[in-house]
């Protein structure tokens, strides 16, 4: 392709009601629009105002009305109970308007809230749709979280209803999904009315009579449900996501700038063509999967793969290369812990060898900073063009990539290039002044986001506002990084108390108030330390109580049982130490920031604010203790 970038992103920014207009016509609407962009209640901007649509119709129905009922919408392959199983668009068509009116059958109207939390298989896609069919707003948990997490999401979304499964496959571990689920429902203070439940073979739920709902049953029984037209404006999905305390945030998806921009960046962003199959290998209970597992992919016609595996020990290294094989793959998309996973088991990629993925075009990698080291190992061994991008569950979509539908840039190792059209990103100081090229600072959007970005938090105006006037005018991302002298954007990590692990988001106050409710602990700090596979780990330091007598080993491993039972295991708490203080200013702010150097055997200068230097060596010999200190 030969798209000129300049031109495109010029036109972006400068233009942008002209230009998403445009873009706009790709997507289906039963109203067009009467306002591109709305910014008369800034800094509040909606897109596409007056419009009506709906989103499922775009993904699903207009397709088979278009000559693609017989194309394979969805392959569920699931090396761990060792299915493949192809869905046509005709299929899907037919499965999402049943499942779509089973849930009108319970009582789902437009506007009400849903949730799922489900494993990898296809009725999670296929739940999703079918809220988005009759208007109804789903909210996807991660089946990672423990109840706790899920009943603080329950008792922010309200769901009339909760679809699940009996259980999630794991590797090698089957864990049943259904205890889990009526936990939360039992510490959640909202109830929701109605259960749906697929049963699976690998362990059969206990079904509460009255409540809760055979999913399979009621499909069979149901009518389908034809599509309800919305307003652009209105939310599709919320998607809870961590911020810096334990309080999640419900980011909001509206319908018609989320089609829009969807439908774009598949093909201007990953250069897919409708037919071809687009692989997400992600989970759908995060952003990548609510985007690139379910709508983009479907709204562009292509092939998507519901993937239930790993990309190592399911069975061996060679996973991904057997999928992409087998089911002609031109485009994956991962989290560079995956490829640091498959290069650890398998350095030479010997396993690689035993297939032909000469099918994959591109491999796109996000949701960390894809270090160096593995850009080149996956670009050396791929011999395609591997893509870093950069994006955020707020966004919903890239904000900085080299865009292979438009004209490729020469890579640099550790970027993801530059900024997304749309996106009018910049490295600027706390007052919003741009930094010169090369100068450390915060990385801002200038308002407004493009379409498909979150328009607000759910009910929750007030804390959306944080990232937006924090600097007035632009959108805070929370991440640092500068510009270099070609304008390359490097992200370098979050400035604030969210880390990435394994390319799963986590908060670190979210688990330090966990290990602050263990009766023995007087204060703690969690932070990120440096880890060769999942880039970030966590890492806990507690100070006891006086008079604690308790062995300090065994309270660590409770502080451990602790997060793992009220956040999940998938918060990767492994790494804790009992320490007598933490460093702190003389206002008493705890030093978060040195202790994440010398965690990471970085250079650090005492601050000269610090109350007492000599707490530095006690958090010294516990980040020895502890193994860490790896070091960027
Ligand atoms: N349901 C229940 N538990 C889950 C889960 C789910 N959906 N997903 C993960 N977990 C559990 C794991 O079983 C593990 O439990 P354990 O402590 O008992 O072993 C724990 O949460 C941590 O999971 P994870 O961080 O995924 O570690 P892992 O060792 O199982 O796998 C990788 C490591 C690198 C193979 C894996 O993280 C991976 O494939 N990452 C790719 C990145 C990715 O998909 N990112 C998503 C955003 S793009
Ligand atoms: P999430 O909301 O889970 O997608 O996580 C978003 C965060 O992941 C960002 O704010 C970044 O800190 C990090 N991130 C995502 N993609 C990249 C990337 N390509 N490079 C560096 N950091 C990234």
């Amino acid at each position: 392709m030969t798209a000129d970038y300049s031109e495109i992103y010029g036109r972006s920014i400068n233009q942008p009601n002209e230009f998403w207009g445009e873009v706009a016509e790709a997507v289906q609407w039963e109203k067009k629009w009467d306002t591109v962009l709305d910014d008369t209640n800034k800094p509040f901007y909606r897109w596409f105002v007056g419009g009506m649509l709906n989103t499922c119709y775009n993904a699903v129905d207009y397709h088979v009305q278009n000559g693609r009922g017989n194309q394979t919408a969805i392959i569920y392959d699931s090396p761990v109970t060792d299915t493949v199983r192809k869905i046509t668009y005709g299929e899907l068509l037919e499965k999402v308007s049943k499942f779509a009116g089973a849930l009108r059958d319970l009582g789902v109207s437009k506007g009400d809230t849903v949730i799922i939390y489900m494993p990898m298989i296809p009725e999670a896609p296929v739940a999703m749709l079918a809220c988005a069919r009759i208007g109804a707003v789903h909210s996807v948990v991660f089946g990672g979280f423990a109840p706790n997490e899920l009943a603080i999401r329950i008792d922010d979304a309200k769901p009339k209803v909760i679809v699940s499964a009996s259980c999630g496959v794991e590797g090698k571990k089957v864990i049943p999904y259904k205890p889990l689920l009526d936990e939360a429902i039992r510490i959640a203070g909202h109830k929701p009315e109605k259960c749906v439940i697929f049963q699976r073979s690998q362990v059969e739920a206990h079904l509460i009579p009255g409540r809760d709902f055979d999913g399979e049953t009621l499909m069979s029984k149901a009518k389908s449900a034809g599509c309800v037209a919305v307003a652009a404006t209105d939310p599709l999905y919320i998607l809870y996501t961590s911020g810096t305390t334990g309080k999640p945030k419900g980011v909001m998806r509206d319908n018609g700038g989320h089609a829009v921009a969807l439908k774009w960046s598949m093909k201007y962003l990953y250069g897919a063509q409708p037919g071809e199959v687009f692989w997400a290998a992600s989970d759908v209970g995060w952003v990548v999967g609510h985007s690139y597992i379910v709508y983009a992919p479907l709204l562009a016609g292509c092939t998507t793969i519901v993937y239930e595996g790993k990309p190592v020990g399911t069975p061996d290294p060679g996973a991904f290369w057997r999928v992409i094989s087998q089911h002609g793959v031109s485009i994956l998309f991962t989290a560079p812990t995956a490829f640091r996973a498959i290069k650890k088991e398998d350095p030479n990629a010997e396993y690689l060898k035993k297939y032909d993925i000469g099918s994959l075009r591109y491999l796109f990698l996000a949701g960390e900073r894809l270090d160096p080291d593995t850009y080149h190992w996956a670009s050396g061994m791929l011999k395609i063009p591997v893509i870093d991008h950069w994006w955020q569950t707020e966004t919903g979509w890239g904000i900085a990539a080299n865009c292979m539908g438009i004209e490729p840039f020469p890579v640099k190792a550790g970027s993801p290039t530059k900024a997304v059209p749309g996106y009018n990103v910049q490295v600027v100081d706390p007052e919003g002044n741009a930094l010169p090229a090369g100068v450390d600072g915060t990385i801002a959007i200038k308002l407004p986001l493009p379409p498909g970005c979150l328009p607000t938090l759910w009910k929750d105006d007030k804390r959306f506002l944080e990232y937006v006037t924090e600097i007035p005018g632009f959108y805070v991302t929370g991440d640092g990084g500068y510009i270099d002298e070609d304008g390359y954007l490097f992200i370098m990590g979050r400035i604030d108390d969210v880390i990435n692990v394994a390319g799963h988001r986590l908060s670190t106050g979210a688990m330090e108030e966990v290990v602050a409710k263990h009766k023995a602990v007087a204060e703690c700090a969690v932070l990120g330390a440096n880890e060769q596979l999942k880039g970030q780990v966590p890492a806990g330091f507690a100070v006891l109580k006086a008079g604690i007598d308790t062995d300090p080993d065994e309270i660590v491993k409770e502080l451990i049982q602790m997060v793992r039972a009220d956040i999940g295991a998938v918060a990767c708490f492994k790494q804790c130490a009992i320490v007598s203080a933490l460093p702190k200013t003389r206002s008493g702010k705890i030093l978060r920031s040195t202790m994440r150097k010398i965690a990471n055997g970085e250079e650090y200068t005492i601050p000269s604010t610090i109350e007492d230097p000599s707490v530095l060596v006690g958090i010294k010999e516990a980040v020895a203790k502890l193994g860490l200190g790896l070091g960027k």
